[in-house]
This record gives C-alpha cells, structure tokens and sequence, in this order.
C-alpha cells in the first residue's frame, strides 16, 4: 500500500443536511507530498469496529488558492465510511491519508484560452468545483459552463462558494442547476431564485443537449469535464457523443468505479486461466475489460474490495502473460517486480493468460 501520512484535521463543516466539508492541516516538511492538481482525490485509511478500510475523497479545494486542503463527504445509505466522517470525525482528529492521486484533471495554464463544459451531480461536484476554481482563477481568457445537479434546492453542496463565484466571474461563468424535486411545487420548467437559474429535472441526455445548445463553446479549445452518478455520466457522455465531441476531449470521474471497460487496450477475448479458491477456471476476458470484473460477470467470486486499486484485496500472481494495470495505488515496485498484479485494473496484454489468487 502507498505511504499513509497522518494529518489534523482543521475544520469539520457542515455543508447540507447530508453532508461535510472536511479540512486538514498539512505540515511545511509535507507540502510537496501533497502538492495536487485540480481534480485530484485523497485516500483516507480508518479503523471501524475493528475493520480497517479505505476510501478515496476528490479535493474540492483550489491547488491555487490559498485555502486547506479540503474534500467533501456527503452521507450512502447504510455506507460505512461517509457515515462514519459524517457522524463522528472531530476538529484535531488525526487521520490516515495517502498523498493526492488521479488521472481526473484539468491542464490549467495562465495563457489558455478555453472553454469548459463542467457536468456534475450531487456529492460529484466536489472535483468539478476544484477544477472550475482553478481554472476561473488562473485563465482569465477562459469561460466555463456548468451544469449541477440536485434532488432539492437543500441538496445543494457548496452553494454559497458557487454563488460567489458566479458573482465574482459573472462574464465568462455560467451556472446553471438541476433539481429533480423542487421543494416547492413550481410547475415550469425554470425558475430563478436570487439570480440562480434552477432547471427542473435531472442531468439527463436531453438537459445536456439543451444546454450545450443553449451555451455553444466560446472558444474553440473545448474540454468537458464529467462526475456524478453512473446514469448520469452515462447519459451525459451519451449527448456528447450525439454531437460528435471526440472521447479525447471528455474526462470522466466516477466515484463508483463504473467504468470498467478501457476499450482502448487489451487484446480480443484473451485466454484467462484462473486458479481461484482449488478452481481451474477458464474464460475469455472481453477487450478492454479488467480480469476482476470478467471473473464476477461469470459469477464467479474473487477476493475484491475497492475495485479502484486501493486496497490489495484482489491482488494475484501472474503466472504467464502480459497485463495493463490501469491504476496501481498499493503494489510495490518490489512486488510488480515479483508478478503480482491488481485484478481490479489489470486488462490483458497477451493472448493467453494465467493468474493464481493466494488460497482463502
Ligand atoms: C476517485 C474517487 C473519488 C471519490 N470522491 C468522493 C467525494 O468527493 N465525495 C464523496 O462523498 N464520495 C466520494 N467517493 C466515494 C467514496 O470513496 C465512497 O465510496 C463513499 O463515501 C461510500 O463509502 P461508504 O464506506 O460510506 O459506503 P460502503 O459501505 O462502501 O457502501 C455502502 C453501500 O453503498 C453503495 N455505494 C458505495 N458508494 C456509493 C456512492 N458513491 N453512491 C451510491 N452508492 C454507493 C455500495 O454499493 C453499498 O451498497 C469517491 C470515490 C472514488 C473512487
Ligand atoms: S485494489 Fe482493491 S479490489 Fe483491487
């Protein structure tokens, strides 16, 4: 597992009924360690009830502005983790934390000139409210478009930085929200609110579309920066496709591990032999998708986790072949070096294949 470092925490805010902003004190001999981009996430190590487990947070501060870093937890149902941050971390609590990590991130320079198109919904505004800071601070000659999605106007995270924000860039920021159940009983379909602009629905396909119509590009160099839930991501890379944007311009985050399949790589349907709990089992992997999620597509049960190559959980011997790991948070070098692979983000590289999980 990557290096765990310990950090205070300097400010537990509460950010909705559901939902905390949590602030953390990084020492001056730490700071390069925990140097990020804009849309970075932490990994935070706890013991529960005895059990020790790991999730990963974006930082929804600014790498640029001077602020703590900061990630936003909002509550699963009956999940351990964000209950346990919600419901019992305190100010000056010491927590386990792995320095900033992820492939979710703008390239913001002073000089771009960019528009960006930002898509998040509920507790997925957290790395787009990183990016969208960054990138209004650093590139005056850029413009961004968000749309952010809610069940209720109270749902709403961050609304006050995005209020803000929207005041401070109201020229190149454009902000429109969703809510899917207003809670007052407005019929139409819009309805402004101390100058926000509320959209009634959801963001779906068709709110996509409406809004990329609605708000074309300002510049040329146009990115689009996708989290949230998996439907809605799904739906959201749907109409950008409909219009032809191209996949290398789309970033996506998910928070649950949805994508994966990276058609990219891999090759056709290879050969996996898996020794797995005294079973020889023998199955093609599909192009692009990991060894992890063949093996529990088949029903079969592997040891797995985080699924997001964190936890070590689905780690297995390669005995033959060649894999692509698509993020390593926890092997180490000496380890990759000996033959074991991540089964949540190995995709095959070789026709054939053989992996042994260690025996239960
Ligand atoms: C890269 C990355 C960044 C993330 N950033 C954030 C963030 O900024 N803010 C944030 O609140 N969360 C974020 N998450 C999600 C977070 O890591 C946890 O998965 C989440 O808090 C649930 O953990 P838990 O222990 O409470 O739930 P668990 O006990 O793990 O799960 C309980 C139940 O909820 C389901 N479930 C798990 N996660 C979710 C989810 N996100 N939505 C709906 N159902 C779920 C599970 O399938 C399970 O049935 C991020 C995840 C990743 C991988
Ligand atoms: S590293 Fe956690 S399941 Fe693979």
């Amino acid at each position: 597992m990557s290096k765990l470092y310990l950090l205070k925490i300097l400010e537990i805010k509460k950010e909705t009924e559901d939902s905390v902003s949590v602030s953390f004190d990084v020492p001056h001999d730490l700071h390069d360690i925990f140097n990020y981009k804009a849309g970075q996430y932490l990994t935070l190590k706890f013991n529960i009830n005895g059990e020790e487990v790991i999730r990963s947070y974006s930082l929804c501060s600014s790498p640029v502005f001077d602020e703590p870093l900061k990630i936003g937890v909002k509550r699963v149902k009956n999940g351990l983790v964000s209950n346990h941050i919600n419901n019992n971390l305190k100010v000056d609590d010491l927590v386990e934390v792995m320095p900033p990590n992820g492939r979710f991130f703008a390239d913001v320079k002073n000089n771009n000139y960019k528009t960006y198109y930002l898509f998040s919904a509920g507790s997925g505004i957290t790395p787009i409210l990183s990016i969208l800071h960054t990138v209004l601070l650093t590139e005056e000659h850029s413009y961004v478009y968000m749309i952010y999605g809610n069940r209720t106007e109270n749902s709403i995270m961050f609304k006050a930085e995005l209020e803000k924000l929207q005041e401070d860039y109201a020229n190149r920021f454009i902000l429109i929200h969703t809510v899917s159940r207003p809670k007052s009983n407005w019929s139409d379909l819009w309805k402004s609110l101390n100058e926000q602009t509320f959209r009634k629905g959801r963001v779906d396909t068709q709110a996509v579309e409406w809004f990329v119509k609605e708000y074309p590009p300002y510049a040329q160099n146009v990115e689009y920066y996708i989290c949230g839930p998996g439907t809605m991501i799904e739906n959201t890379k749907k109409a950008l496709k409909s219009i032809d944007v191209p996949d290398e311009r789309i970033f996506i985050e998910s928070f649950t591990g949805l994508n994966k399949t990276n058609n990219s790589i891999g090759m056709e349907n290879a050969k996996l032999i898996a020794l797995l709990n005294d079973e020889k089992i023998e199955i093609a992997v599909p192009k692009g998708k990991t060894i992890l999620r063949t093996l529990i597509d088949a029903g079969k049960e592997p040891p797995y986790f985080c699924e997001g190559g964190m936890c070590l959980t689905c780690m297995c011997k390669l005995k033959n072949g060649k894999v692509h790991m698509n993020n390593n948070l926890s092997l180490t070098d000496k380890e990759v070096e000996q033959g074991y692979i991540l089964s949540c983000q190995s995709i095959p590289l070789s026709d054939t294949l053989e992996i042994e999980y260690p025996k239960k």
